[in-house]
């Protein structure tokens, strides 16, 4: 039976105190809307009906732009305004579903739901019954309780605020999923009526609907109540947050990764380029507290990440060693660095800079578009920008590539084994040829010859005719 999904994203979210719609405050950089999406996608869905309500444009621009569904479902928004509840909510999605499908409710502010309970609750439904997650949690308050026969059968759905006290002492609680035939689902949403507590139209008044009907009516309750747990507020998208976070160190470990400390990891989705979330990593990787981790991030055989740094979209070949406090973001260029290399503490690779084997950024040097063949080293307090370093150069301290003369950036080329010294400053374009010196404090405007020493700066001179000034006694 085809599977069709309708997502409920109305909502205000008004706990949020935010300008944005609920389902697109992010979750490891993601919408929370698009960790429902994703699981549409995995159980391989013919038709998705987004609803939205608050922010609907903004909602539908978001799920629209986003290229990684397209193709996988087809995606359709149906505007619910004003929102009468969730009842009414599906009311307006029905009409662009068919009726030889099986229908799964889910909402957009649940993200940690794993498809594996999904499959299960279709599974369940059999095409034929309707079939609703369940949990029991030990404060069941506001949720709607599973109201079940003497014999356990799922008798009704009452809504906390409709229920009697008897009622609320149910910790079983409809997680607000449920899987249905379409046609069935459409027949009782057609019937039901607002006349309860909060004047709404429940969709969980299909239940009792459904015992009338004499269709089957099962539960299928799973134990994890993060599985079901909607954002409501800032503290709960920070509760779920670690827990995503938290699974994804799992599954690293798994893997064999060694985390420090795998409460302190993260893995996001880089928001900006929206690319998403991928560390890979080969055997033996170690990474330090704090860690964060965006977009694709590839770690080599043995490569060690220290404390604190911040790396998005870089690949970071073996054994390389990675120091603490190191920023890295390769934004759509990416960084590369080479085998063995040393990088940090306190360094800024950024976009297009590609560091050879055994290459040594150090301690406030900041690198871009720029390639440092193997053995280069720029150790400290530098700058290289549109630079081609070659092999085993060293780079002194205090050092920057004027690459930029207001209008256009111009290229420096180091050849080999070129020693630039400390304090100098390269006027690009500008060559320094092979072997050769620059000189400390020099500022180099010429291109240099290979094999010779090269000075650029004010001669030395001291003075033997000057006198200290002298301050004039006070009496
Ligand atoms: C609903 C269930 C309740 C369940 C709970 C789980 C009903 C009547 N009650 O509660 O049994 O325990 O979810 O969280 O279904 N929405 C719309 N349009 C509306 C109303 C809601 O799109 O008119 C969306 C919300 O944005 C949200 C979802 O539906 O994504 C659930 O709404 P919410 O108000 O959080 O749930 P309740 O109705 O309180
Ligand atoms: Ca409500």
């Amino acid at each position: 039976m085809p599977l069709d999904i309708i997502v409920m994203a109305a909502g205000k979210g008004t706990r949020m105190k935010s300008r944005h719609p609920k389902v697109l405050q992010r979750l490891a950089g993601r919408p929370l809307v698009f960790h429902v999406l994703d699981r549409a996608a995995q159980l391989e869905a013919r038709r998705v009906v987004l609803i939205t309500g608050h922010g609907a444009t903004e909602v539908e621009a978001a799920c629209a732009r986003q290229v990684s569904f397209s193709g996988q479902f087809d995606l359709k928004f149906a505007l619910q305004q004003p929102q009468l509840g969730t009842g009414h909510a599906v009311q307006q999605a029905l009409p662009q579903l068919d009726d030889d499908g099986l229908v799964l409710v889910l909402s957009g502010d649940v993200p940690l739901t794993r498809v594996d309970a999904l499959q299960a609750l279709v599974a369940a439904s059999g095409g034929e019954r309707l079939a609703l997650l369940t949990v029991r949690l030990p404060d069941p308050a506001g949720y709607g309780r599973i109201v079940r026969a003497a014999g356990g059968q799922v008798r009704r759905i009452v809504e906390h605020k409709d229920a009697s006290s008897a009622e609320r002492a149910i910790d079983e609680i409809y997680s607000g999923i449920m899987a249905v035939p379409t046609r069935l689902l459409r027949r009782w949403v057609g019937q039901l009526r607002n006349d309860n507590a909060q004047q709404e139209y429940y969709l969980t008044d299909a239940v009792a609907m459904a015992v009338a009907d004499g269709v089957p009516v099962v539960a299928h309750c799973i134990d994890d109540a993060l599985q079901v747990a909607g954002v409501n507020s800032p503290a709960q998208l920070a509760e779920l947050e670690r827990a995503w976070q938290l699974r994804q160190a799992h599954a690293l470990m798994e893997q064999g990764v060694r985390l420090a400390d795998p409460a302190r990891f993260d893995l996001r989705d880089d928001a900006v380029r929206g690319t998403r979330a991928e560390l890979l990593c080969a055997q033996d990787v170690e990474i330090d507290l704090g860690c964060i981790f965006t977009g694709r991030v590839e770690l080599g055989e043995g490569v060690q990440v220290g404390a604190y740094c911040c790396i998005a979209n870089a690949v970071i070949a073996a054994g390389s060693v990675i120091q603490p406090f190191t920023h890295i973001d390769g934004e759509k260029a990416g960084v590369r660095v080479g085998e063995g290399a040393r990088v940090g503490p306190f360094s800024r690779l950024r976009p297009g800079a590609v560091l050879g084997r055994g290459v040594h950024v150090g301690n406030f040097v900041e690198i871009k578009n720029s390639q440092l063949a193997d053995g280069a080293k720029a150790n400290h307090l530098a700058y290289l920008g549109d630079a081609t370093v070659g092999e085993r150069v060293n780079y002194g301290a205090g050092s920057i590539t004027a690459n930029y003369d207001g209008v256009n950036k111009h290229r420096t080329v180091i050849e080999h084994d070129v020693h630039v010294g400390s304090n100098c400053v390269l006027v690009a374009p500008v060559t320094l040829g092979a072997d050769g010196v620059v000189g400390a404090g020099s500022v180099v405007t010429h291109d240099a010859p290979p094999g010779v020493l090269t000075l650029g700066r004010g001669r030395q001179v001291s003075k033997t005719e000057w006198h200290k000034p002298v301050k004039p006694l006070k009496n």
